[in-house]
């Protein structure tokens, strides 16, 4: 059998010969003037791959890079040089398994699903089966959706990168973020003391309060790293502060994690300040760096387990149907969201 045929389609995956999809032919920042809806054949599969019938995708910063083709590297990364090589930016999703590729276990047509796949702003997406795994049972497909970037990435910071552990003092900046929003509770699932850094308005600071933080800083009105209070680590998201400034806040043996922040650049787009850390870091006490999050059905299955537990609650602001998926990614961008956004099918 040809790799890229899908092995098993289930009768309604192949009676529906094309699907409602976003689509996007060229790189551009505005998600109005670049992304459609249109009508598209379904995507095929191959070994090792799964057609998921999508219930519901999510937006995150990563979304806009993706759209943008920015900064370049991001292009070079497997997304298309001259144009992106996916029809849609979308990536997290929650769904149900349509159809398996040769090579597949632990998945069959009808499973309850979440994770990562390709262009999932769609009524069906291609996955990897590594990167799926069962759906959590209390949450609804739009609020699964949610999690898979995000919350892979908040988990690998604070239990990987910050070895967050009972106890240690946490500061979360961009605590009202998509990152941000799992890692206090992450945070706080793994027992530590969070302060949480967000925007002004009551309804930032009362979601991340909802999320268990201990203490909310408005970075507005006060500079949550001057200093003042040392922290063991800093789980940093939003607002590329400096590398002295973020250090002068870390306890001498504390441990900064930089997860990202948005600038203009169009080459390093603030990977700058990530290398920075990485190169200083062997002649400090202090621990600096960055990480690319993996996207891996094990740490998933981690994520479902604390979501099943009580122990994380995606924090979904608004949601948007699919023919809306552009207002969504604007939604985002406007800088209003308290927590994430979720796109429905
Ligand atoms: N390393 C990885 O593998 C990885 C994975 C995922 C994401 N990322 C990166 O991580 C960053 C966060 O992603 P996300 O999806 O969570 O974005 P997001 O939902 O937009 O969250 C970022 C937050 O930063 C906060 N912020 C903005 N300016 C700030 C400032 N001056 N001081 C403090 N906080 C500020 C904003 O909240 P307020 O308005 O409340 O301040 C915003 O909610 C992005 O740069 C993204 O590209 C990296």
């Amino acid at each position: 059998m040809n790799a890229e045929q899908p092995s098993v389609l289930t009768a309604t995956a192949t009676a529906a010969k094309s699907m409602q999809s976003i689509v996007q032919e060229r790189y551009g920042s505005s998600p109005e003037r670049v992304l459609r809806l249109a009508s598209v054949p379904l995507p095929a599969i191959g070994r090792g791959e799964v057609l998921v019938r999508v219930r519901a995708a999510s937006v995150d910063r990563g979304t806009w890079h993706l759209m943008a083709g920015l900064p370049y590297p991001v292009r070079a990364a497997g997304f298309g040089l001259r144009r992106p090589k996916y029809a849609n930016p979308g990536r997290a999703l929650a769904g149900t398994v349509e159809a398996v590729g040769a090579d597949v276990a632990g998945l069959a047509p009808g499973d309850e699903v979440y994770g990562v796949g390709a262009a999932t702003f769609a009524e069906y997406a291609r996955s990897r089966a590594d990167k799926l795994t069962a759906k959590p049972a209390n949450l609804t497909f739009a609020e699964a959706a949610t999690v898979p970037i995000s919350g892979l990435t908040a988990l690998q910071a604070v239990r990987d990168h910050g070895q967050v552990r009972e106890g240690r003092r946490v500061l979360v900046i961009g605590a009202s973020g998509g990152v941000g929003s799992f890692a206090v509770q992450v945070a706080k699932a793994f027992g530590a003391e969070v302060t949480a850094v967000c925007g002004a308005g009551a309804a930032k600071a009362a979601l991340v309060r909802s999320l268990g933080a201990d203490e909310v800083v408005d970075h507005t009105a006060v500079d949550p790293t001057d200093g003042r209070v040392r922290y063991d680590v800093i789980l940093d998201t939003g607002g590329n502060r400096p590398l002295s400034r973020l250090r002068r806040a870390l306890t001498a043996t504390g441990r900064l994690v930089i997860v990202g922040g948005e600038t203009d650049g169009r080459w390093l787009g603030g990977t700058d300040r990530q290398i920075r850390a990485q190169l200083l870091s062997p002649f400090v006490g202090q621990r600096l760096g960055s990480f690319v999050a993996s996207e891996n059905a094990a740490d998933l299955t981690v994520l479902r387990e604390l979501v099943e537990a009580g122990r994380i609650l995606p924090a979904v602001d608004r949601t948007f149907p699919l023919a809306e998926t552009p207002a969504a990614i604007r939604h985002l961008l406007d800088g209003r969201t308290c927590g994430k956004v979720a796109v429905t099918v």
